[in-house]
């Protein structure tokens, strides 16, 4: 098993990114380790795209380029996070087994020519992947020079290939156990959906008009199990022969084809990469929701950022690329959240290929540039912030997020297609928290939530019975709950909750019944009795002992119950039945805030500073602070920063300070 965590390896915070030496050639090697030492690189990801090179053709292996890339790197005083390269099996694989690349809905093979191009489900596909991390484990396993195992590379390809529809009903075997259940759970009474064996049954491939709810969920649920088993056979070759950690690079953006709680669970350390897509200060509230999404799928345990940019990604055209500060002020970002360092995609910029364009720490002007100074800048930054290795950050409220709710929001049929926006509402729950200065917690809805002081549920169209009756215990045992629009709707089958929704156990958490949705138009605003404006959703609410602390004021919901509070045990219970305007938002979250007597994380902290807590488990602890705005700041009191080893009284425009706390 794994002996030693990343940090105590490297002797503090990981620094750097992927390294693609197989792109260039001795001369530029030799600058790479001049660049590196200059910019206190002490990690390197390598081999991630490598798989022609080390597996020419199948089954034979050529290691000795690789050899010497690694040798170089501990030779240089970089260690080596080895990927497995299975994310983009090679052209020979392709034409060895047709039957192992993915198959559209629509039912499209794609071919080689880009990367993730293999269905997961396919036979030949895991053993080729099983076959080369082992090959490599045991080449590596041992190596002084290496320091993180990283399997494969942002699992997420999808796939609906006949592999797939085989796996798939064996999966469903497992979870329904009989076809009459399977029949059941989909109501396939409706639209003639009815099975009478095995076969019949498959993946949500195109169909002619909407497509069963049941299944939509079920193939997701399938999917993110496979995905979970595909890297534990990688992981558990590769334990067969090294003692080192091993983890996949998570990937959190705005779809999810894992259910990441459960993968986390299987990583030895958590690791994601971040692109925010929009500039300023949404790029740095982007940062600490990934920040605290990623910290909380482990538990809270330290994590680490795998890859960030320097600077633009992809279309610059459309997506601003980072402002000069960026680069220091979003890995901070994250290492005020728990990160075990920052790394980027990736060292050195491509000349050719599909990402030519894409920014690196290297950029293609070489190291005078604007982009390798600040790259430097943070190198420096990170090498004194060693001590801060293994402290953790916890936060006092807490965002709900939950795969399957997502995944029910994707499919067909909905009572609104507006509903359709999961990680919106996640990130708009997090953004005004985060917008208070508080430290926010991500936690599935059946998790303990005892600790929180309040608890937002900004998505949950599906709630298992399990989850409703958790809430509902919360808000008895003393906890603040606010469940916002069309929650509970479904039970874990899709099944429409009857009698009203959600979902019993909540219903008497809120003291209120939802009645009827009434769905609003993209060009229909709602008004409330307090000011503020709904969009995308209302709905016909009866209290059942709540009380109505805003109404809706026209049309027919005339005086209905929009916002609601019940006081139940030792807490209480909040129902939103619109989605609120921004600045409605703000002041309701404010609100809550103020009756959970929750606050923010670092109290005292002027307006635009980002001030987070990172605690050791020796009592000690370290203020990280990230100055937003265009002025000069004071501090309340001077205290000593590790970026400059001084004491500091007033952070800079822009500026950022790691305080040693007392
Ligand atoms: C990541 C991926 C990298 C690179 C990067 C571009 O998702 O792991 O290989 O493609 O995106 O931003």
């Amino acid at each position: 098993m794994t002996t030693r965590s990343i940090t105590d390896r490297l002797g503090g915070l990981a620094f750097g990114g992927d390294y693609n030496p197989e792109q260039w050639d001795e001369p530029v090697w030799k600058e790479d380790d001049e660049l590196m030492r200059r910019a206190r690189v002490n990690l390197a990801t390598v081999g991630v795209f490598s798989w022609a090179l080390l597996e020419p053709e199948e089954g034979r292996y050529d290691f000795d380029w690789l050899d010497a890339h690694v040798e170089r790197l501990h030779a240089n005083g970089v260690a080596v996070d080895l990927a497995t390269p299975t994310a983009s099996p090679p052209p020979w694989f392709t034409l060895a087994h047709p039957d192992a690349l993915p198959v559209t809905p629509e039912g499209t093979r794609h071919v080689h020519g880009s990367r993730n191009t293999y269905c997961l489900a396919a036979p030949a596909y895991r053993n080729a992947a099983r076959r080369i991390a082992s090959a490599l484990a045991e080449r590596y396993g041992d190596h002084p020079a290496l320091a993180l195992w990283h399997v494969h590379n942002e699992y997420a390809t999808l796939c609906w290939c006949d592999h797939t529809a085989a796996a798939f009903r064996v999966w469903l075997r497992e979870r329904h156990g009989s076809l009459d259940a399977l029949n059941a759970a989909w109501g396939t009474a409706f639209w003639s959906q009815h099975y009478t064996s095995w076969e019949q049954v498959l993946p949500p491939r195109a169909t002619h008009w909407h497509g069963n709810p049941g299944q939509a969920v079920d193939f997701r649920r399938f999917w993110s199990d496979e995905i979970i088993a595909a890297y534990r056979e990688q992981r558990d070759a590769i334990r067969a022969h090294s003692d080192r950690p091993v983890t996949t690079n998570l990937m959190l953006p705005a779809y999810q084809n894992v259910d990441l709680w459960n993968f986390a669970r299987e990583l030895d350390v958590v690791t994601s990469d971040q692109y925010p897509s929009s500039p300023g200060l949404d790029a740095a509230a982007s940062v600490a929701v990934h920040a605290d999404r990623t910290r909380s799928l482990g538990g809270g345990r330290p994590w680490l950022l795998m890859e960030q940019g320097t600077n633009t990604v992809y279309d610059g055209g459309r997506i601003l690329g980072k402002e000069p500060g960026d680069i220091l002020r979003h890995s901070l970002g994250h290492v005020a959240r728990g990160s075990e360092g920052a790394l980027f995609f990736q060292w050195r910029q491509s000349r050719a290929g599909a990402e030519t364009w894409h920014s690196a720490m290297v950029p293609h002007a070489g190291p005078d540039s604007r982009i390798f100074r600040e790259v430097t800048q943070l190198g420096e930054a990170v090498s004194r912030l060693g001590e801060l290795a293994g402290s953790t950050v916890t936060g006092s409220v807490a965002v709900l997020d939950s795969p399957d709710a997502w995944w029910a929001l994707g499919v067909d049929g909905l009572p609104s297609s507006r509903l359709d926006d999961y990680h919106g509402e996640l990130v708009r729950a997090h953004r005004a928290l985060w917008d208070a200065g508080l430290t926010v917690d991500f936690a599935r809805p059946e998790h303990e939530l005892g600790r929180y002081r309040l608890v937002v549920a900004p998505a949950l169209f599906l709630l298992s019975d399990e989850a409703a009756e958790n809430l509902r215990r919360y808000v008895e045992g003393g906890g603040t709950l606010l469940v916002q629009h069309a929650a509970g709707f479904v039970d874990d089958r899709m099944h429409a909750r009857l009698g009203g929704y959600p979902a019993g156990p909540l219903r008497e958490a809120l003291g209120i019944r939802v009645e009827e949705p009434r769905p609003l138009r993209e060009d229909q605003r709602i008004t409330l009795s307090d000011g503020s404006q709904g969009t995308v959703w209302s709905e016909v609410v009866r209290t059942e002992g709540a009380q109505t602390l805003a109404t809706y004021t026209h049309g027919m919901l005339a005086g209905g119950p929009a916002l609601t509070r019940h006081r139940s045990g030792g807490g209480q219970g909040w129902y939103l039945s619109t989605r609120l305007d921004d600045a409605g938002y703000a002041a309701l979250v404010g609100r809550l805030l103020t009756e959970a007597g929750a606050g923010p994380d670092v109290p005292g902290i002027p307006a635009g500073v980002e001030a987070v807590t990172r605690r050791s488990s020796d009592g000690r602890h370290w203020q990280v602070l990230l100055n937003h705005t265009a002025e000069a700041v004071p501090l309340p009191e001077p205290a000593h920063d590790l970026l400059t080893d001084a004491p500091v009284r007033e952070l800079p425009a822009g500026g950022c300070a790691v305080l040693r706390g007392h």
